[in-house]
């Protein structure tokens, strides 16, 4: 079944090679927490602490796709999607996270890779969507070196299984997210609080990154291997005050955007004395040799857009950070998140990356784009927000942006971290109590917008 929609305009014409797809990452999706051997992950833990997740939801049942795949791989055919990104549960793979491999955990991805080719899908995995096994976190996760090697025998393993059929790999999902919401604010798993002292979380995922991109390469010498950074174009308010708003702004991209993209592109991470590091080293986390293993040259760069940040300079300097989150000056549509909806910011972001980054720049994939709306199935604020930011990728490939695909987020409705079912971004209405499917006015407008792209 189908509702009918009222389309917001003639959508731009892509190159015939463009590809559409749509996201899901493992916990918010798979369920089956505890089936077939799969260890726990920081997630299993952290939904159990009192209080972290709205109304104490859990992921142990989420859309129950580790039983319902082929339901939900018959929804994308119906889509006609040429991609699917989806996460691989690494504690499913291996429980404790190194060691020993469970093969019913690889045979599930088995399966759900050879349903997506039998579909004439291309599988586009993320190795990395932030459920690390708590083995790990126990031996201190990402704030450990060693958790990069950890993550490269995961890749590793991976690969060899699947690389026969895989070749696009996507090794990390918005370290950024990970590291500030994970490691930093405690508002994610695992729910520690170091605010600044979190930072080797970034090297210790971008190293991982590095390794893990070496591992499927080893594995699947024609692999595509991309990485998913979350962006975000930092602007000012109307009235900013100047330099001390330029320079408050120039600091949070660093943090947010530069921190975790110009080691990639450049080799080199930003200046972060403005954040109190002045060591190059960052006081011997980073080693010889480690930006080279993170720099090895990208075959794409992913990106996950959903809004600008606006910025200005710290309203009390002493409290720690050198700038401030503001809201922004104008009225911009919210989403059911409350997440201001800035089409032109994507084109704004994909424009000044290519600006920033030149030629260093490898192609840029759109790997997450995508709102929360209330339930119910006539959703045009989400058909409006989609039209919006697809004609944004058009107007920057217009001024000369490589961008060769877009996937939205989210195929289904699924489990929104720590607000639990609360936040709705599927193209299809999930009902949690019965796992009925239905798709929403959405998904109708998105396949057809794709049937009307085919040559
Ligand atoms: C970013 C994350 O990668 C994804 O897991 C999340 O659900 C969406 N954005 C929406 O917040």
């Amino acid at each position: 079944m189908s509702v009918s929609y009222v389309s917001p305009g003639t959508p731009p014409r892509f190159p015939a090679s463009f590809v559409w797809g749509a996201a899901t990452a493992a916990y918010q999706i798979e369920g089956a927490a505890d089936a077939d051997g799969k260890g726990p992950s920081i997630w299993d833990t952290f939904v159990r602490r009192p209080g972290a997740i709205r109304d104490g939801h859990t992921g142990d049942s989420a859309c129950d796709h580790y039983h319902r795949f082929g339901e939900d791989v018959a929804l994308m055919r119906e889509l006609g999607l040429d991609a699917y990104r989806f996460s691989l549960s690494w504690p499913r793979v291996l429980p404790a996270g190194t060691g020993k491999v469970e093969p019913r955990g690889l045979d599930f991805y088995d399966r759900l890779v050879d349903a997506l080719l039998a579909a004439g899908i291309t599988p586009t995995p993320t190795l990395f969507h932030w459920d690390l096994p708590q083995a790990l976190e126990d031996e201190g996760g990402w704030m450990e070196r060693e958790t990069a090697y950890r993550f490269a025998e995961f890749a590793s393993v991976a690969a060899e299984r699947l690389g026969d059929r895989v070749k696009r790999w996507i090794t990390l999902n918005e370290p950024f997210v990970h590291m500030v919401f994970g490691y930093a604010f405690g508002t994610h798993a695992p729910g520690r609080t170091l605010m600044l002292d979190a930072l080797p979380v970034a090297h210790h995922q971008l190293l991982g990154h590095g390794l893990a991109a070496a591992a499927v390469r080893a594995a699947v010498p024609d692999a595509q291997i991309l990485l998913s950074n979350n962006c975000t174009p930092v602007r000012l308010l109307p009235e900013d005050r100047g330099d001390a708003d330029q320079a408050a702004a120039a600091a949070y991209d660093a943090l947010h955007n530069r921190l975790f993209n110009d080691p990639l592109l450049l080799g080199s991470y930003p200046d972060l004395s403005a954040f109190g590091m002045a060591d190059p080293a960052w006081g011997g986390v980073v080693r010889d040799g480690d930006l080279a293993t993170i720099a090895a040259p990208l075959d794409g760069l992913g990106i996950n857009y959903y809004n600008p940040t606006w910025i200005t300079a710290p309203a009390d300097p002493a409290a720690g950070l050198p700038f401030d989150i503001v809201e922004p000056g104008e009225p911009y549509r919210r989403t059911a998140f409350g997440w201001p909806v800035v089409p032109d910011g994507l084109a704004e972001l994909l424009t000044g990356l290519r600006a920033r980054y030149g030629d260093a720049l490898p192609p840029v994939w759109i790997t997450e784009n995508g709102c929360s709306e209330p339930a119910g199935l006539q959703d045009d604020a989400r058909i409006d927000y989609l039209a919006g930011h697809i004609g944004a990728v058009a107007q920057a490939m217009e001024q000369g942006v490589d961008v060769r695909g877009y996937f939205t987020w989210s195929l289904v409705d699924n489990f929104e971290w720590a607000e639990g079912y609360h936040q709705r971004f599927g193209l299809v209405e999930v009902d949690f109590a019965t796992q009925t499917r239905t798709p929403r006015a959405s998904f109708a407008w998105y396949r057809d917008l794709i049937a009307a792209q085919r040559p």
